[in-house]
Parts: structure tokens; C-alpha cells; sequence
């Protein structure tokens, strides 16, 4: 089947470069010059596991190429899909800006042929399918295109996988055709026994939203869980493990930390609030999600100075970890960007090193930070350690010498990467979240007073 893409983000080149791999001939179609030039010669613009290599497997295989020329991608298309960014409109309160999406449907409208099936892959909310159609019908009244959705449900960071087993495949349609055309494109997974859910339109497009803000929710729950066990003195990563144990309640996305951050959860759930307003349903479970999301963030920096004994004016801290979660360098919403300048704003020299994710947080975090080369050159003298994203190469940090690098053996867990006591005993001062902090000192008394 003959496929083209429109967008070569995230979620455009993943899908791209995994259907090309499903078998399919795939046409990746971008308006920024510079990205399709990079992916031509074979580079990523994104950093997610695994794709450089698939990605040059099929480009080499002919299967996959990139281009500036929309018209011409779409004319040669059984299937174009939908695949650019609906960002938060902040004027509009977190409302879906459709603007690219509607800006992509008109271009390719000219040039649809007669049977495509256009494909919406971005996150919108619900009726939008229907305003593409009638954009579409507008453009070129001889088209008779159909209109579909296909919600993306892969994670940064483990993209590929995602998109090779996915849970469900979710496809909204209007007409058995275009059920017929989608179902031959994902017959390769299907075939392996993967899920395939029809639905109308408008069902899907509420699937992806419903999804995530329900995943929202989870992290918010068990955040809140975590600063009921401080003030109570429960361990939350036992209540977690025990809650998860229930089939009905599972063990994922009950991982307490800083706040969920990234590029969909934080928008999707204001999107739907903001849907939700427009019908006149007020979401009060979705609100007080966002809200407490917004101050947990917010909050994160205090915790910092709580632990520095409330005075942080002038101290070196090393803040590990920028992007929102691991494994991507997607900066978008990350918890860094509300700690950091909240941090200097109270006087902090930050000293910060991420694997993968320096390039874009330099262009989001201004200011007098020193972008350090490594984990161990960020804690060199530092006085306190921030660990904000939960990278494996800070889990396997040899943390002991880090120890005797830094001025003050102080480490601010925000991810939970270690069991307590064991940093303690290597000489620290352990602050995490929703577990009771582990001292260096209670360690040296009790083992004095077992000698
Ligand atoms: N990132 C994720 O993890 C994820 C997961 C599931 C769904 N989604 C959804 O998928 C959509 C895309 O997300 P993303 O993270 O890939 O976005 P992104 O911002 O990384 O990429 C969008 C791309 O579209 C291009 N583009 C915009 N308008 C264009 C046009 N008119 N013609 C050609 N190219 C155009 C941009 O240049 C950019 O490369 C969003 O709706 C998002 O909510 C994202």
C-alpha cells in the first residue's frame, strides 16, 4: 500500500518509519526544510531508541523516503495520514489549536485522489474528523475521499515497541471502505493477533483523549497518595506495588514523581476539560487532575530548599535529568523547566547534565547554567544533588565516588531511583518522594550503638 505522512515528528516519523517496516511504501512529508533534509541523508531529528537503524533499513530497502513535495506525495497515496502537533492554545485555556491539522487537510486536498483515505493520526478532539471533510469538500468538491482516525497510542522512549504490539488499534470510520483500507494496512499486525477496535469517528477521536487523561489521572492519584505517606509515614512505592497487585487497579502509571510533564497528558487533559466546558459538562475530576498537577510541579522546587534547610542563596546544585521522562529528548512540560528557573530565581548556581536531552533544553532554559559533560561533573562540589528524570545511567552512577566529589552528600530524589537506606549508607542524605528521608547520621548511630 502506498502511504503518506504528513508531519515527521514524534509520532509522524515513528509511524512512518514502522509501517514502511509493516511492509508498506511510505512517504514522509514535512514543511521544515531542514528536518527533510536530515532525515534524507538517513538522520533523526529525534532522539527515540532504535529508529536510526529502521529508519536506514528502509530507506535502503526503498520503502521509505522524505520530501518537501505534499502534492505530489499525496497524489501517489492509497492513505495519507494526518500526523502534525495540536499544541495547548494558552489564550483559549489549554484548547486544542488545530491550526496545523486544518492548515494540512486544505493543502492536501487538491491533490487527493479518488479513493484516499485520509487518515487523522494527531490527538483532536472529537468532531474534528468532521471538520476535515467538509475542509476537504470545500477545497476540491470532486474529491471523494474518506475520512478516518487512527489515535496514536505509542510512548516516547519505547515508540517503536509500541507501535509493533500495540495494545489496540483503534479505527474511527464512517464507511465500511475505508474500514476495509485501514484493516489491509494493518494486517501485518493484526495478522499477529494485535487488537483492532472499529468505531465511529467521533468514538475514536474520544478513545485517545479518554485514554490519556485516564492515565493523567493515575500519576496524579498516586502523587497524591505520596504526600498523604510523608505526613503519615507510610512507604508509597510498597502502597503502589500493593495497590497494583489488584488486577482491577494494575501496577502501571502509579509511579510516584515531580508531576506528569511531556507532551501529551498535560494537553490532552486541558483539551478534553475544555471540550468537556464547550458541551456543558464541567470534567471536576479532570479539573482538580490538572490543578493538582500545575502545583505539584510547581512545588517541586521548594521540597529542594526544604531539604537544604530552607536556605539555598548562593549553593551549587546539580539538577540530573531534563526531559520529561527517560530515553527521549523531548523537553516538552518537562518538570525541569518550572524547577530550574524557580531554583535561580532563589539564588542557585545550576550545574545540569542530561543524556540526551541538552540540545532542546538550551533552548528553552536561559540564563547563567553550566551544562556540564557527564552525571559526575555536574556533582563535582555541588552541595545538593536534584535527580529529575530517571535515566539508567543515574541508576548505575558509581554514586559512592560521586559521594566524595560533591561538597555536601545531599540528593533530592524526585524519580525514587533508590531504596533509601542504601544511599544513606553510602554516606548521604536521601530525600524522595512519599518515602520517609534516610540520614547519614541515623545510620552511623545505629551502628554505633549495635557496636
Ligand atoms: N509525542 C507523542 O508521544 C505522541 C503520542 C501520541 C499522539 N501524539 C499526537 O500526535 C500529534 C503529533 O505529535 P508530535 O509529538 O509528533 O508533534 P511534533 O511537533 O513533534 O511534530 C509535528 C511535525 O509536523 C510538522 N508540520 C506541521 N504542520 C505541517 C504541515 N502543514 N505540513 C507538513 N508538516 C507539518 C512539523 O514541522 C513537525 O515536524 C499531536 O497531535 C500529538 O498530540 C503524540
Amino acid at each position: 500500500m502506498n502511504l503518506t505522512i504528513i508531519g515527521c515528528g514524534y509520532v509522524g516519523l515513528v509511524t512512518g518509519v514502522c509501517l514502511a517496516e509493516l511492509g508498506h511504501i511510505v512517504t514522509c512529508v514535512d514543511h521544515n526544510a531542514e528536518k527533510i533534509a536530515m532525515l534524507s541523508l538517513g538522520k533523526s531529528p529525534i532522539y527515540e531508541p532504535g529508529l536510526d537503524a529502521l529508519m536506514e533499513k528502509n530507506m535502503s530497502a526503498g520503502r521509505l523516503r522524505f520530501t518537501l513535495n505534499l502534492a505530489q506525495a499525496v497524489s501517489e497515496a492509497d492513505v495519507v495520514m494526518i500526523a502534525v502537533g495540536t499544541p495547548p492554545d494558552a489564550a483559549n485555556k489549554g484548547k486544542a489549536d488545530l491550526s496545523a491539522v486544518f492548515k494540512a487537510a486544505q493543502s492536501i486536498a487538491p491533490a487527493l485522489r479518488a479513493h484516499t483515505v485520509v487518515v487523522t493520526k494527531s490527538t483532536v478532539p472529537v468532531g474534528t474528523g468532521k471538520q476535515i471533510k467538509s475542509i476537504i469538500e470545500r477545497t476540491n468538491p470532486q474529491s471523494t475521499c474518506d475520512v478516518a482516525s487512527n489515535p496514536e497510542f505509542l510512548r516516547e522512549g519505547s515508540a517503536i515497541a509500541d507501535f509493533m504490539s500495540p495494545d489496540r488499534i483503534v479505527i474511527g470510520v464512517e464507511r465500511d471502505a475505508a474500514a476495509h483500507i485501514l484493516a489491509d494496512l494493518y494486517h501485518p499486525l493484526t495478522n499477529q493477533g494485535f487488537a483492532l477496535l472499529r468505531t465511529d469517528l467521533e468514538t475514536a477521536e474520544m478513545i485517545k483523549y479518554a485514554s490519556n487523561s485516564f492515565l493523567a489521572t493515575k500519576i496524579a492519584f498516586i502523587n497524591e497518595m505520596a504526600d498523604i505517606c510523608e505526613q503519615v509515614g507510610a512507604n508509597v512505592e510498597q502502597v503502589a506495588k500493593g495497590m497494583g497487585m489488584d488486577a482491577r487497579i494494575g501496577e502501571k502509571f502509579l509511579q510516584p514523581g515531580p508531576g506528569f510533564g511531556g507532551s501529551c497528558f498535560p494537553k490532552d487533559a486541558m483539551a478534553l476539560a475544555q471540550l468537556a466546558h464547550e458541551n456543558n459538562v464541567e470534567p471536576a475530576i479532570l479539573n482538580s487532575v490538572i490543578h493538582y498537577n500545575l502545583g505539584r510541579r510547581a512545588s517541586m522546587a521548594a521540597r529542594v530548599m526544604d531539604a537544604c534547610a530552607g536556605s539555598v542563596q548562593g549553593k551549587n546544585i546539580a539538577v540530573l535529568g531534563l526531559t520529561f521522562k527517560a530515553n527521549t529528548d523531548d523537553m516538552r512540560e518537562s518538570a525541569s523547566l518550572a524547577i530550574i528557573p524557580a531554583l535561580m530565581a532563589a539564588g542557585v548556581h545550576i550545574h545540569t547534565y542530561d543524556p540526551q536531552g541538552m540540545a532542546n533544553a538550551k533552548e528553552l532554559l536561559k540564563g547563567d547554567i553550566i551544562w556540564s559533560a557527564s552525571a559526575l561533573d555536574a556533582l563535582t562540589k555541588a552541595d545538593a544533588c536534584v535527580i529529575v528524570t530517571e535515566w539508567q545511567e543515574f541508576r548505575e552512577l558509581d554514586w559512592a565516588h560521586a559521594r566524595e566529589q560533591m561538597h555536601q552528600p545531599l540528593i533530592i530524589d524526585l524519580r525514587n531511583l533508590f531504596a533509601p537506606d542504601d544511599m544513606a549508607k553510602l554516606g548521604f542524605d536521601y530525600y524522595s518522594i512519599g518515602r520517609k528521608p534516610a540520614l547519614r547520621q541515623a545510620v552511623q548511630n545505629k551502628t554505633i550503638s549495635a557496636a
